[in-house]
């Protein structure tokens, strides 16, 4: 087939992004890729606010299309065809990017993709190192945690994932109640370079249930336990006590995150290899048992890199030319569905 230049869009948490891709084929080159992040708006909440993200996406998004056209070179009348996030998430951001892509889409008389966010995630190890299918995923985000078997373009087999928070969330809530800021993934690792991880006995939940089902609640509400008992037996926690509690809870979700990827690809027989993605797969000790788990199982370990990792445009301009060269294609009744299970 001929290839196909792409316009992509994000918004279904706290990115704005906005990409053009081209390609034929389930290969594809990124012509340009921004995104624009929303964590000051939110930083004095302690979270995402809905209400405020949807109106920023809103506010934006004109801006990073227009940025996005401009690095690649490509006037919009270049565009072939429109992809765009139809969930899952937050629905007000998601609803600001169908929006915008369906009002594209006509003026530009182009066809139209919606695209599940989480097989966005889930395809990028394609895009970036050409893996081929099947593959296991482990995509472990801020909003997200779960195990996918990825058997082909639209073919997702959830093996497991987190019954409770995801692991980004309790790195963020860990690092709230030790008083660092946020996003606490990054600061979490960086205290936790000082620290000693076997000072604490902090738990390994789930580890005795079969099967690749995470829980990270437990271990959360652990960490604020031990910090609890600090504070009650000498009035506070020393910066010590702050960098081993950091280690403690870093190795533990390592340790679990380690163990149950190991059982997910020993239950899969055929993998071509062990991907993840995430902004927590950023962090270099749970990379480091990750890939070790790959090797044990004898399979190359994909990890993308970082701002494709994260939640980006790219990776749903890449998912939608794979749907549109599979043959699916919306038309301007395509909904935002706040809920969407791969
Ligand atoms: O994929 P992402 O950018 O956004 C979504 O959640 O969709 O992931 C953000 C999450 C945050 O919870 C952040 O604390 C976590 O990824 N994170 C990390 C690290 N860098 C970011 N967690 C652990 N270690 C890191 N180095
Ligand atoms: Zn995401």
């Amino acid at each position: 087939p001929a290839p196909l230049t792409l316009l992509g869009l994000e918004s279904s948490c706290d990115d704005t992004g906005a990409a053009v891709l081209r390609g034929a084929d389930g290969r594809a080159e990124i012509l340009s890729n921004v995104v624009a992040g929303q964590a000051d708006l939110h930083a004095a909440f302690g979270g995402v606010v809905p209400e405020i993200a949807a109106r920023a996406h809103a506010e934006t998004l004109d801006h990073v299309v227009e940025q996005a056209l401009a690095a690649a070179g490509v006037p919009l009348s270049g565009i072939d065809a429109i992809a765009v996030t139809a969930g899952p998430g937050l629905i007000g951001g998601v609803l600001s990017g169908v929006m915008a892509a369906k009002g594209l889409a006509m003026g530009l008389g182009v066809p139209l993709v919606g695209v599940n966010h989480l097989a966005g995630h889930a395809l990028t190890p394609v895009l970036t190192d050409g893996v081929a299918f099947p593959y296991l995923m482990l995509l472990v985000s801020g909003g997200h945690c779960q195990f996918l078997r990825v058997d082909g373009p639209e073919a997702f087999h959830r093996l497991g994932g987190t019954i409770d928070d995801a692991p980004g969330e309790a790195f963020d809530k860990v690092a709230r109640l030790l008083g660092l800021p946020q996003p606490g993934g990054p600061s979490v690792e960086t205290e936790a370079r000082r620290g000693d991880p076997a000072r604490f006995d902090l738990p390994r939940p789930l580890l005795d249930r079969p099967g690749c089902d995470l829980s990270f609640s437990g271990l959360k509400t652990a960490v604020l336990r031990a910090r609890d008992e600090l504070v009650a037996a000498q009035g506070g926690i020393t910066e010590q006590d702050r960098a081993d509690l950091c280690a403690g809870f870093q190795a533990a979700v390592a340790d679990v995150l380690a163990v149950k990827s190991a059982r997910a690809l020993a239950g899969q027989a055929g993998l071509t290899g062990f991907a993840v993605a995430g902004g927590v797969a950023a962090n270099k000790t749970l990379r480091a048992r990750l890939e070790q788990v790959a090797a044990e199982a004898g399979l190359p370990f994909v990890a993308p890199p970082l701002a494709l990792c994260t939640d980006n445009a790219a990776m749903i301009a890449f998912a939608g030319l794979m749907a549109l060269e599979a043959g699916r294609v919306d038309d301007l009744t395509l909904s935002a569905r706040p809920r969407w299970p791969l």
